[in-house]
């Protein structure tokens, strides 16, 4: 039974898969958009950089000869899953999502949902505030609309040039976060608002539960749709499991 398996990665769950995969001894590539400068050590080889929209994508499931692919992309990423879906319909290729559920509001949480970015900025409001963005370093530019506020910018990698924030200061980390760090760089850096998508689990959660702790409002942008049917799972085991029937149902 021949398998040689196709992730798409970013995320924490990409990489626990990766260490799953790799020790039951599965071909398998990871696949990167890109977007950072240096991507983790990975038990398994990757490939790095978009494929050229859903017939690039087809074009490379057919050229590398996979069996399977699994989507462990962020929720953010609608457009990869929805190309995976599209690319692996026409290829006639398996495909799961290995995602995670969006937080849900407790009681004591002070959030404003919002749709998008633009809507993110426009519930800031005019007075002068300390504002930790925590939503990666893609669209830092649009809260330029708001120049007024001190910006806290956490990052995965150093920030490059294109920054165009008058009142900034970076914080490069990978994580893992915790809450006590989360608590205590709110109150070094006297924030008074929380910026955050809902990418939902654990790896990044303790800045919402550190935002409850000290009782500060979090403007919270939901997820997009990804507007495709596709099966999806929360844990490695059972994408594992999926993994051994998907191949015995379509004979690959
Ligand atoms: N958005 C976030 O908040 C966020 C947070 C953490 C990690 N990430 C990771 O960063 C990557 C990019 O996110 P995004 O929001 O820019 O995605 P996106 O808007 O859905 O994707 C835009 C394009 O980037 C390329 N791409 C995205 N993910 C890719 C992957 N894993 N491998 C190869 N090409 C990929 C594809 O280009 P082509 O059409 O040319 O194939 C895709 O059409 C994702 O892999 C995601 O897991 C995103």
């Amino acid at each position: 039974m021949r398998r040689n398996l196709l992730i798409l990665a970013g995320t924490s769950e990409a990489t626990r898969l990766a260490q799953v995969v790799s020790e039951a001894g599965i071909p398998a590539t990871l696949s990167y958009a890109g977007r950072v400068e240096r991507t983790k050590a990975q038990p398994l080889p990757k490939r790095i950089g978009g494929f050229g929209g859903v017939a690039g994508l087809i074009e490379y499931l057919r050229e590398a000869e996979v069996s399977h692919v699994i989507d462990a992309t962020h929720p953010f990423a609608a457009q990869m899953s929805r190309n995976a879906v599209d690319a692996c319909a026409a290829a006639g290729i398996p495909l799961v999502a290995l995602t995670r559920s969006p937080w849900i509001k407790r009681a004591g949480d002070l959030w404003t949902s919002v749709h998008s970015i633009d809507a993110a900025v426009s519930a800031l409001p005019m007075s002068v505030r300390s504002v930790l963005l925590a939503i990666g370093r893609m669209h830092l530019n649009s809260f330029a609309e708001r120049p007024q506020h001190h910006y806290i910018l956490r990052l995965v990698d150093p920030p490059a040039s294109d920054i165009f924030l008058p009142s900034y200061q970076a914080i490069v980390s990978r994580g893992p976060f915790t809450l006590e760090g989360d608590r205590q760089l709110m109150q070094e850096h006297a924030i008074d608002f929380v910026v955050s998508k809902n990418a939902g689990g654990a790896s990044s959660r303790s800045k919402i539960d550190a935002a409850r702790d000290l009782g500060l409002p979090v403007i919270m942008i939901e997820r997009p749709i990804v507007n495709r049917e596709r099966l999806e799972f929360e844990r490695v085991e059972d994408v594992m499991q999926w993994l051994f029937h998907a191949s015995t149902d379509l004979g690959v």
